[in-house]
């Protein structure tokens, strides 16, 4: 398996103490919940960050950094997949600039979704992708940046644990069609360009296991 550090020190990527695995710290839960998270945010996203529409994407638990960079990217529209055009530009256009700390602060302060068991055959093959790679076109092992338990390394490098599988494969998709093109340094795009449809597949059902 390629090592984060070694892909990170390629890419010039500073990556934090912590090793793959490393859980995210998560601030303690604040006692006020802003009301844009309640008037509009809850609808799509849930009112615990865990969303019940697969392709509305679970926030719980996500590294504030990783959530202030998306919200930013979809307010200047540099994360410009159909259903960021069409969805979140407007919704992070109508988050008042000096509440957007704030929100990223309340979802990642909050429990992150829970594993569901998925096909047994496709887990496997999901988990040996996921944890190793695939050298012959290498393919790095997403365990490296994403850590093995799919929590994410902050500030860079997202949760994927739980995460709805709708919603992984439609962003492998954006990124292999270059229709999601805000990842740093075109990491996502030229990991998932090497991905088959079967492979996503594959990686959504282990990612939504964890
Ligand atoms: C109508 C449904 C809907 C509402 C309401 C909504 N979202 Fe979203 N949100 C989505 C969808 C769909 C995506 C996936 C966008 C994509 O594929 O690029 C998303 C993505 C996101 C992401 C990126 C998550 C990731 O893992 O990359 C963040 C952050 C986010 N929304 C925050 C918010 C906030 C904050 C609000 C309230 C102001 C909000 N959303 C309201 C549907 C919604
Ligand atoms: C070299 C580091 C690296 C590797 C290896 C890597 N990723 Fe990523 N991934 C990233 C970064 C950085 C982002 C955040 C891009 C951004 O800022 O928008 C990301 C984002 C994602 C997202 C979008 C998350 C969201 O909430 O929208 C998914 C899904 C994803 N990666 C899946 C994978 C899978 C599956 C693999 C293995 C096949 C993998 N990644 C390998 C660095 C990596």
């Amino acid at each position: 398996m390629i090592k984060r550090s070694a892909i990170a020190a390629a890419l010039g990527l500073t990556v934090l103490a912590g090793s793959a695995g490393a859980a995210t710290t998560q601030a303690a839960a604040p006692a006020h919940v802003p009301a844009l998270v309640t008037t509009t945010c809850s609808a799509c996203h849930g009112p615990t960050g865990v969303s019940f529409v697969p392709t509305f994407p679970d926030l719980a638990g996500q590294g504030a950094p990783y959530l202030i960079k998306q919200i930013n990217d979809f307010r200047n529209h540099t994360r410009a997949d159909p259903q960021a055009k069409s969805i979140m530009w407007g919704m992070a256009a109508a988050i008042p600039a000096n509440k957007i700390t704030e929100i990223a602060d309340y979802f990642a302060s909050q429990k992150g979704a829970p594993g569901a068991p998925q096909n047994p055959k496709l887990v496997a093959a999901g988990r040996a992708l996921y944890l190793g790679g695939i050298a012959s076109t290498q393919l790095p092992a997403c365990a490296a940046c994403h850590g093995s338990s799919g929590l994410g390394v902050e500030p860079l490098f997202p949760r994927l644990a739980g995460q709805h599988q709708a919603y992984v494969v439609s962003q492998l998709q954006y990124f292999k069609a270059k229709q999601r093109t805000n990842d740093p340094l075109q990491i996502m795009q030229t990991v998932a360009g090497k991905l088959s449809a079967k492979d996503m597949q594959e990686l959504a059902a282990f990612i939504r296991t964890l």
